[in-house]
């Protein structure tokens, strides 16, 4: 086939009733066939054009949109921001404009729709035993990491160094986990050996005090602490118990 063919064949396609689009840029073609003019964004064709009558539009009814000039009967429903969906409204629909959702806070998008989020979830949190490498985003979740030996994280948190106890001069009462500090406990140093000893001494001493200690001026043992009642029987005399009393 020559050049001058295909350019013939074109011609008589492109002239030829209803192919292409034979209408102008802000036209459409109506149901009947003819141009009309488009409705404008926030409105579609309420009725077409015919004759001499232009096309007729109406605004887009609430909860729907319309984006662009058109020959269309409908409009457009808005997206639903839906908080369920881990979504919110950050831009209102209106009759020109549909909605615009975010991601909530704390949420990363887990399905797209024509390039915006449609769906969200939370970030997961880290357990205890582990802690957070990288912070999530609107579109990665948080990465958690088990703690190294030798630290903890209660929380999930933060990974914590065990304590040293010898760096603490402290004995190691338990040993730590992923999950739990290594548990010190003071060890009784020289000193403290030395008061203890000096405080049992001292102690002891005063036990054999009074133990001993003479009942009166006569020096003899004081049977009070063996025998209490046996001896305030025994002595009625009112000058006998203020002798026991001065003791
Ligand atoms: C604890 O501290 C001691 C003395 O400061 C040091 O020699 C030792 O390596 C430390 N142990 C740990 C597990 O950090």
């Amino acid at each position: 086939m020559t050049i001058v063919g295909t350019g013939i064949l074109l011609v008589v396609f492109c002239t030829l009733p209803g192919f292409g689009n034979a209408c102008g840029p802000s036209e459409y073609k109506s149901a009947a066939g003819e141009c009309c003019p488009m409705c404008s964004v926030g409105s579609i064709v309420r009725s077409d054009c015919s004759g001499d009558l232009s096309t007729t539009c109406k605004p887009c009814p609430s909860g729907t949109f319309m984006n662009n000039p058109n020959g269309l009967h409908n409009c457009f429903p808005c997206r639903n921001c839906a908080e369920d969906h881990g979504l919110y409204i950050k831009s209102k629909c209106t009759t020109m404009q549909d909605s615009i959702c975010d991601v909530l806070d704390d949420h990363y998008c887990i399905e797209f729709l024509n390039q915006q989020c449609s769906r969200a979830i939370r970030h997961s949190v880290c357990k205890a035993g582990q802690e957070t490498k990288t912070q999530g985003t609107k579109t990665t979740d948080t990465v958690c990491v088990d703690c190294t030996h030798g630290f903890y994280s209660p929380s999930g948190l933060k990974c914590i160094k065990w304590l040293n106890c010898t760096a603490l001069n402290e004995m190691q009462t338990e040993d730590g986990s992923s999950v739990k500090d290594v548990t010190c406990r003071p060890t009784r140093g020289r000193y403290g050996l030395l008061c203890g000893v000096t405080l049992v001494g001292v102690t002891m001493f005063f036990i054999s005090l009074c133990w001993f200690q003479p009942n009166n001026s006569n020096g003899q043992a004081n049977l009070n602490v063996q025998h209490p009642i046996q001896e305030t029987i025994s002595s009625s005399t009112p000058e006998k118990i203020n002798e026991q009393r001065n003791i």
